[in-house]
């Protein structure tokens, strides 16, 4: 196999990159009507330049009823007019490109939205037309076809097939759909469905883009065949088959759409690149990630640890192996539009951290965060990921150590997961707007409102408040992702043994770049070595609990 040992040659700069997730409708609101826009993104280009990224990740920003939050796309090459249009987009991309930060953008192909043209044709189309085709429309069951095709759920809630009516008025056919209503799944054995992605990626490809999210990259290819249809009444991991053959989720066919995408990709210089979300059996998330697929896959395995030395050494070593194997590249991420954010997480009692809705649900949950904890804890876990070899997935926000916002009444939620789905948390707490001034109309972010309700609090954790402030989260960012650009190297590490302390984590890269995390709240000597930033105030020569040190050995 060949080596790789990449640095940051111009065609492999994604490998071991820091991208920024940016949730445009949250983002910066430009002409005050309350949403985040493209403008506002552009406006920003200086900050995320000081920042110190190599890539911007945009959620969806295409045409959307909004049914979830922008992944129920009604045309994938056009932007929401709330959002902007394509001449602001071709603006944004080259403020970014001209301050060397590159953008990968969302793509959804497993589903669009429901006022896709697509979608509204097939409603009106016969059944059996090639306008159904497009998606997945079958007959229900009993006497008048008034019974669900299969047992399916959907991730927002109980049924994953709504019924139809037919154009005449009648009650008709039932579609797929693995999400909420408004997002139809797309039938992917449908060719005329395989070339419209293609063409959706040669259309942002030629505009500059520079990569691509794959939204829900493991479901697009279904068993479908004459006669059967999947159920599934649990998206648990265990329910999932991990051999390729489940009905539903990460069958070995999907590749064949990943190789041709990464045909179109190569066609480009550099290639475009893509990292799949898939929440797949670990030991096949590699696929996803290879050089004849998309180059990266997530992984989401930290972001659903507890604060635990063994546990962040067992994942991050198996991650390792398992991307050697196949020589792709690492990704790493605490944070991002569907989670806790995790200075939140990381402060949160045992009991309350092992059944997360139940947790959210409760009248207390404010008390059950110690907040300096998570913080401090926050801090030191993302240096350590960026320490680790492959890239880091960083979301907007979290630079400031934001807490999850947990203010949002229930009547203002926006989250389908929220409203459709029993014992669920809602992922609206961190879509809520970026504060970037300590004062003012929603803290900065716009000259109007704020789509979603910002905490009070946001006066004292904002841009403003922070930017210059020595120790601020937002300067610990700074150095460090300064600093990274000078240390990445050889994507290798080895780790150093702390025998008589089973919470340290501690490793050496190639070049001596040495990350040491102590998860205990004792401190622990200091190894020896120049001291290039450490993620809280150092005791002396004494490492204090919750912090890490980087190191030049
Ligand atoms: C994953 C996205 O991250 C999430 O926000 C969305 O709800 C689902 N995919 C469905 O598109
Ligand atoms: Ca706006």
């Amino acid at each position: 196999m060949a080596e790789h040992t990449f640095l940051r040659g111009p065609k492999d700069w994604w490998r071991q990159a820091v991208v920024y997730q940016i949730y445009p409708r949250s983002y910066a609101d430009n002409n005050g009507d309350g949403i985040g826009d493209l403008k506002g993104i552009t406006s920003r280009v200086p900050y995320l330049k000081e920042l110190g990224v190599d890539a911007v990740w945009l959620s969806p920003f295409y045409p959307s009823e909004l049914a979830d939050g922008g992944y129920d796309v009604a045309d994938y090459r056009n932007i929401d007019p709330r959002i902007g249009t394509l001449e602001e987009f071709d603006e944004m991309l080259e403020a970014l490109h001209a301050v060397g930060i590159r953008v990968f953008v969302d793509v959804v192909p497993n589903h669009s939205s429901d006022q896709h043209e697509w979608f509204q044709a097939a409603l009106k189309a016969p059944k059996g037309s090639p306008e159904r085709d497009r998606y997945i429309f079958r007959d229900g069951k009993g006497e008048n076809g008034e019974i669900r095709p299969s047992e399916l759920a959907s991730h927002f809630g109980p049924t994953g097939w709504t019924r139809i009516t037919e154009p005449d008025g009648t009650p008709g056919q039932w579609y797929m759909h693995l999400f909420a209503k408004e997002q139809p799944d797309f039938n992917w054995d449908n060719q005329e469905v395989r070339d419209d992605f293609i063409k959706t990626m040669r259309f942002w490809s030629d505009r500059g883009v520079d990569g691509y999210r794959i939204d829900v990259a493991h479901a697009l290819v279904k068993n479908l065949k004459e006669g059967h249809l999947p159920a599934r009444t649990s998206f648990d991991l265990s329910a999932m088959k991990n051999d390729g053959t489940d009905d539903l989720f990460d069958r070995d066919e999907v590749h064949e759409i990943y190789k041709s995408w990464r045909q179109v990709y190569n066609e480009y210089d550099p290639p475009r690149v893509a990292v799949a979300e898939a929440w797949v059996h670990a030991n096949r998330r590699a696929r996803y990630a290879s050089e004849e697929g998309l180059g990266q896959s997530f992984s989401f395995d930290l972001a659903f640890e507890p604060w635990n030395a063994k546990k962040f050494h067992d994942t991050i070593s198996y991650n390792l192996a398992a991307s050697e194997k196949t020589g792709s590249s690492n990704t790493w991420v605490f944070s991002n539009h569907d989670v806790i954010r995790h200075a939140t997480r990381f402060g949160l009692d045992a009991e309350s951290l092992s059944n997360l809705p139940k947790w959210f649900r409760s009248a207390d949950r404010e008390s059950k965060i110690n907040k300096p904890l998570g913080l401090a804890r926050a801090r030191a876990a993302t240096m350590l990921i960026l320490a680790l070899p492959g890239s880091t997935y960083l979301y907007q926000g979290e630079e400031l150590g934001l807490q999850e916002p947990l203010n949002i009444p229930s009547d203002q939620m926006q989250d389908p997961q929220w409203f459709r789905s029993e014992g669920s948390i809602s992922r609206d707490g961190c879509r809520v707007p970026m504060p970037w001034t300590s004062t003012g109309s929603s803290f900065g972010f716009g000259p109007g409102g704020s789509h979603l309700p910002q905490p009070e609090w946001f006066k004292d954790v904002n841009v403003q408040k922070q930017d210059g402030v020595a120790g601020s989260t937002l300067e610990l960012y700074r150095t460090a992702l300064m600093l990274r650009k000078g240390l990445v190297c050889a994507e290798k590490l080895t780790w150093n043994k702390h025998w008589f302390n089973s919470n340290v984590l501690d490793f050496t890269r190639p070049n001596g770049w040495r990350s040491v995390t102590n998860f205990g709240n004792r401190s622990i000597k200091l190894p020896k070595g120049k001291v290039l930033l450490s993620s809280g105030p150092l005791d002396g020569n004494r490492l204090p609990g919750n912090t890490t040190v980087w190191l030049q050995g």
